[in-house]
C-alpha cells in the first residue's frame, strides 16, 4: 500500500468520510456519481487517541473489505479537538494503523481471480504540510514493520524453524545496516547455554541463538538490548499441551520477531542509537530426547535450573539471553514474550503485562505504551514472591515447587529477574496481544506487539 498526495480526488477513486450523523458504515453515491464510504462516528461522544487508532483501522477494513483498492482521505477529519496531535504524530497514526489494518495473512492462500481484497493506495487530499508528510513516512515505516513482524509470526511451525527464523533475520536487514550473526547449536554449546540446549533437545530443530546489531551512535555509547522469545512451536514438551492450548504455538516465537523488526525499524528510521536485538530460538517438542520434568540444566549464568514443567520453557531460554545481554554492558534490557497463559488471566486482551523493580521505567513504559498503541500495565515484582523461584534440587525452578495457579505471570516474571539483576531490565508479557481480537479491526492472527512500542522506546530514551 502506498500514499499519495493530491488536490483534487481522482475519478475511479472512494472518497473515506467520517459521518457524525450514523453509527454504520455505508457506500453512498453522490449527484455527481462519484462514490464515498461513510464511516458513522456518532456513537463516539468523546474521543480519545485510543478511540482514534481504532477508528482508523475501522475505515481502512471497510474499504478493504469492499474491495477499493483506491481512496481519498482528507487527514483534517480525523483531527478532533480532545485529541491534541501535531500533523506529524497524526500522520504517523494514521499510516501506522492503516497499514496495520489493511494486512491479511494470505500466504498459504490461493489468489482468487479477481486478486486480494485491499487498499493498494490512499490519496491524501487537503490541506498537507511537510510535517504531515514526514509523519506518514515514519509510519510507514512502522507499519510495513509490524506487518513484517505478524507475517513471522503467522507463519505455521513446520515453515518456522528456528534455523527458518534465523534466515528470516538475514533477510529482514537487506539494504540496512543492521548486521546479523546466527549461534549455531555447536557454537551455544561453546557458549554454555544449556538452558537453550534442554529445552532444545527434544526436536530434531536444532537450536540458534539470532544477534542483530545496529549501531546508530558513537561505539562507546551503552546499547538497548531488546531479547525475544523465539519458541517456533511450543507443544509443551512432555508436559504437553492439550489440543485447544497447542493451536496457536506457532506464534510462540511473536517475541523474537518483535525484536527483529523492531530493530530493522530502527535502522530504516537512522535513530541514533546503539540496539542490540538478541532471540533464542528453540523448538519446544515431545521425544524420547525430551528434556524432563526434574531435569537439572546448566545456564550460561552457572546458576542451575530445576525443570519443573516443560512447558514453562520460554523463561528457560531466556535465561541464557539474559546472561548474553551482560556481554554488551547494556544501557537498558527490555524482553518480549509469550510467556504466560496466566497473564490474559490477569488482564484480558487490551494490553501486555509488564514487570521491572525500576518504577520510573513503569512510568515510561505506560507513557510509551499509551503513543503507540501497544498499551502495557504492570505487575509487582515483590520479594515475597521470590519462594516461587527457589528450586527443591537446583538453585532455581521454573514453576514454584507448589505448582499453584496463584500468581502464574509473576512467577513467570521473578524467574526472569533471577538472570537479569545486573541491569536496568523490564519484562514485557505480551501473552495477552499476542493474537488480535474482535474490535482491534485487525486481520486474525498475529497482532505485532511490541513493534510500535520497541521503536517509541528506541527514539526517545
Ligand atoms: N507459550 C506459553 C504461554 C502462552 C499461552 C502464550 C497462551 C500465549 C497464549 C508458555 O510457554 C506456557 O506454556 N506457559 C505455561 C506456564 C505454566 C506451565 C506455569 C502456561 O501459561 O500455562
Ligand atoms: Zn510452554
Ligand atoms: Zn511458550
Amino acid at each position: 500500500m502506498k500514499f499519495t498526495f493530491s488536490q483534487t480526488i481522482p475519478k475511479e477513486a472512494v472518497s473515506v468520510v467520517l459521518s457524525r450523523e450514523s453509527e454504520q458504515t455505508e457506500m453512498h453515491v453522490r449527484d455527481n456519481g462519484s462514490r464515498e464510504l461513510s464511516i458513522g462516528i456518532k456513537d463516539i461522544k468523546v474521543m480519545t487517541r485510543r478511540k482514534l487508532v481504532v477508528l482508523i483501522r475501522r475505515a481502512i477494513s471497510a474499504a478493504k473489505e469492499r474491495g477499493l483498492s483506491r481512496v481519498a482521505i482528507d487527514l483534517s477529519q480525523f483531527r478532533f479537538q480532545e485529541v491534541a496531535l501535531d500533523d506529524k504524530e497524526l500522520g504517523r497514526l494514521f499510516a501506522e494503523n492503516a497499514l496495520m489494518a489493511n494486512y491479511e495473512f494470505n500466504t498459504f492462500k490461493t489468489k482468487p481471480k479477481e486478486g486480494w481484497k485491499q487498499v493498494d493506495e490512499i490519496i491524501i487530499v487537503g490541506n498537507t504540510s511537510a510535517t504531515l508528510k514526514e509523519g506518514i513516512k515514519t509510519g510507514t515505516i512502522v507499519g510495513e514493520e509490524v506487518n513484517k513482524c505478524r507475517e513471522l509470526s503467522n507463519t505455521p511451525g513446520g515453515d518456522m524453524t528456528p534455523a527458518l527464523l534465523a534466515k528470516k533475520a538475514s533477510e529482514a536487514v537487506k539494504g540496512t545496516s543492521v548486521k546479523v550473526t546466527t549461534l549455531s547449536k555447536k557454537e551455544i554449546e561453546q557458549q554454555k547455554m544449556g538452558a537453550i540446549l534442554g529445552v532444545a533437545r527434544g526436536s530434531k530443530e536444532d537450536p540458534r541463538f539470532i544477534i542483530l546489531e545496529y549501531f546508530g551512535a558513537p561505539k562507546k555509547e551503552k546499547p538497548t538490548v531488546l531479547v525475544g522469545k523465539g519458541v517456533t512451536f511450543d507443544s509443551g514438551g512432555l508436559n504437553i499441551k492439550t489440543d485447544d492450548h497447542m493451536l496457536d504455538m506457532h506464534l510462540d516465537m511473536s517475541g523474537g520477531a518483535a525484536v527483529i523488526h523492531a530493530v530493522v525499524a530502527a535502522a530504516r528510521l537512522g535513530l541514533k542509537k546503539n540496539v542490540v536485538g538478541l532471540i533464542p530460538a528453540v523448538e519446544n517438542a515431545v521425544s524420547g530426547e525430551s528434556y524432563r520434568p526434574g531435569d537439572i540444566l546448566y545456564s550460561m549464568s552457572g546458576k542451575t535450573i530445576e525443570v519443573l514443567n516443560t512447558d514453562a520453557e520460554g523463561r528457560v531460554v531466556l535465561a541464557d539471553a539474559l546472561t548474553y545481554a551482560k556481554k554488551y554492558d547494556p544501557a537498558l534490557v527490555v524482553d518480549a514474550a509469550t510467556l504466560t497463559g496466566a497473564a490474559l488471566v490477569a488482564i484480558g486482551t487490551t494490553a501486555s503485562i509488564i514487570m521491572t523493580r525500576n518504577e520510573e521505567l513503569v512510568d515510561t513504559f505506560k507513557e510509551l505504551g499509551e503513543q503507540s498503541g501497544d498499551y502495557v500495565w504492570p505487575l509487582p515484582l515483590w520479594e515475597e514472591y521470590e519462594k516461587g523461584v527457589k528450586g527443591r534440587f537446583g538453585d532455581v525452578s521454573n514453576i514454584p515447587t507448589q505448582n499453584s495457579r496463584e500468581g502464574g505471570s509473576i512467577n513467570g516474571g521473578m524467574f526472569l529477574l533471577q538472570f537479569a539483576d545486573s541491569y536496568p531490565w523490564v519484562h514485557i508479557d505480551i501473552a495477552p496481544r499476542m493474537t488480535s481480537v474482535d474490535g482491534d479491526y485487525l486481520a486474525k492472527g498475529a497482532a505485532g506487539a511490541p513493534v510500535r512500542l520497541f521503536v517509541r522506546l528506541l527514539e526517545q530514551k
